[in-house]
């Protein structure tokens, strides 16, 4: 029987890496210019470090997390960075080398979904937490980055949705709020809202049954749960936004699933995306370093979903890596040993260059350099050797010409280059 890949995961092939290898060259590119540096976390944690950053009652700790049992340990397939990256904060003492700190990450998550288009239990998340203040103008610079990357990769039509849940107290006071109004109300939501009535009453708020929306618009939650603080510190993110002319829209029923968040929660959606919508998700997390054991810090970050990111901008020239291949075709036994020389020369100067090696004919050869979008393809045969040339032949527009051995690097770069 042939094995198959677990569903929900992918093989992603050569044409599709070159995508992903474009989508990481243009984040780290612009993770730099705003000064993140990168961190690389172990995949694998303890799983009690998720259960009590995300929360008991949060559908990832609840039933997706892959756990592996060992003798004395539950540890888990991190279904998320920001608690791992938390976690290497404290471990590592960054925060006595520095009390405030940019990081960044690309990397696989595991969630154990339901798959779907967009939702897949091993998939990648390209993120960045700040970690060590409370500033408002921070989370202005982070959603400003998370608009930064996207527009970098060329993707259009995202809408920024934001929200402030308040401060810890403010949670609270926001859940008793809900609390009261909704008591009477129970038998109008769905079978998930009246078990998240007693859980994670938070949720009833961004649930997506018809009748649920309903009864949360009735409510006008808008901000009054916000304590004063809380809502200068929402004034000005919002003041940072619109002085830097990034479109967002205020949804009141933004609640975000993770326990973790606190102040500013952000969602970023793109309606090609279907049922699974967000591109992207972050937020405040005030508490969580504090939380985990380390010092009362304030922090935030997002993770954008690179799958989802793939599927917007598929369409778009950006993400398409360049092709510079040159192709060498040799016609005999002799030319092949020319072209083993050749193929070396070439690369040493830094030239993709391949050549075939399943004795093809010139035909197939031809072929198998058009197949592989090869820019160039240098033929040498007994003709070639006699006078000291190749035939380089252009693939983009068919002039092919003889050039001395000695002249082909410049006219490869030339051949090459800008096309
Ligand atoms: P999240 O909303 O759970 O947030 O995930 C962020 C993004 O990852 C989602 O918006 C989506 O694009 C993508 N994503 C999530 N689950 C899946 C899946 N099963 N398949 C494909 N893509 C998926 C977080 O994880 C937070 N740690 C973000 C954050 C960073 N908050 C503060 N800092």
């Amino acid at each position: 029987m042939v094995v198959k890949r677990i569903p929900g995961t992918k093989d992603n092939l050569p044409d599709e890496v070159s995508c992903w290898q474009k989508i990481e060259e243009i984040s780290r590119n612009i993770f730099s210019i705003y000064n993140y540096k990168e961190i690389r976390p172990p995949l694998i944690e303890e799983a009690v470090l998720f259960n009590r950053s995300l929360g008991q009652s949060c559908d990832i700790v609840k039933k997706q997390m892959f756990l592996i049992k060992s003798q004395k340990h539950l540890y888990a397939l991190r279904p998320e960075g920001t608690a791992s990256i938390v976690r290497a904060y404290i471990e590592n003492n960054l925060d006595k080398t520095s009390s405030f700190i940019k990081l960044y990450y690309i990397g696989p998550m595991f969630r154990l979904e339901r798959p779907q288009k967009g939702r897949l239990r091993q998939f990648h998340h390209l993120g960045c937490e700040a970690i060590g203040s409370q500033d408002a103008f921070l989370d202005v610079e982070v959603i400003s980055l998370a608009d930064k990357l996207l527009k970098g990769l060329s993707i259009n039509d995202y809408k920024i949705k934001i929200n402030s849940l308040g401060c810890a107290k403010d949670k609270k006071e926001l859940t008793e709020i809900l609390r009261k109004c909704l008591q009477n109300k129970l038998s109008k939501l769905c079978a998930d809202c009246r078990t998240r009535f007693r859980h994670n009453i938070l949720r009833i708020l961004d649930c997506k049954n018809p009748a649920c929306i309903e009864a949360v618009k009735k409510l006008d939650i808008q901000d009054k749960h916000l304590c004063a603080e809380c809502k200068t510190h929402f004034s000005k993110v919002k003041e940072g936004l619109d002085s830097l002319e990034i479109n967002y829209e205020i949804t009141p029923s933004l609640v975000r699933g993770l326990d973790y968040y606190t102040r500013t929660v952000f969602e970023i959606v793109h309606p090609e995306l279907g049922s699974q919508d967000a591109l992207g998700a972050g937020g405040r997390y005030d508490t969580l370093v504090r939380d985990l054991g380390g010092p009362q810090v304030g922090a935030i970050g997002f993770a954008l979903g690179m799958e989802r990111l793939l599927l917007v901008a598929r369409r778009t020239s950006q993400v398409a890596r360049p092709n510079n291949l040159v192709y060498i075709i040799t016609l005999d036994e002799e030319a092949k040993r020319q072209g083993l020389k050749l193929l070396d020369n070439l690369r040493k100067s830094g030239i993709t260059a391949d050549t075939d090696y399943e004795g093809k004919a010139i035909k197939g050869a031809m072929r198998r350099a058009n197949d592989l979008g090869a820019k160039c393809v240098l033929i040498i045969g007994e003709d070639e050797l006699k006078k000291n040339v190749v035939t380089l032949k252009n693939m983009v527009s068919g002039i092919q010409e003889e050039i001395k051995q000695e002249d082909l690097i410049a006219n490869l770069e030339l051949n090459t280059i800008g096309q």
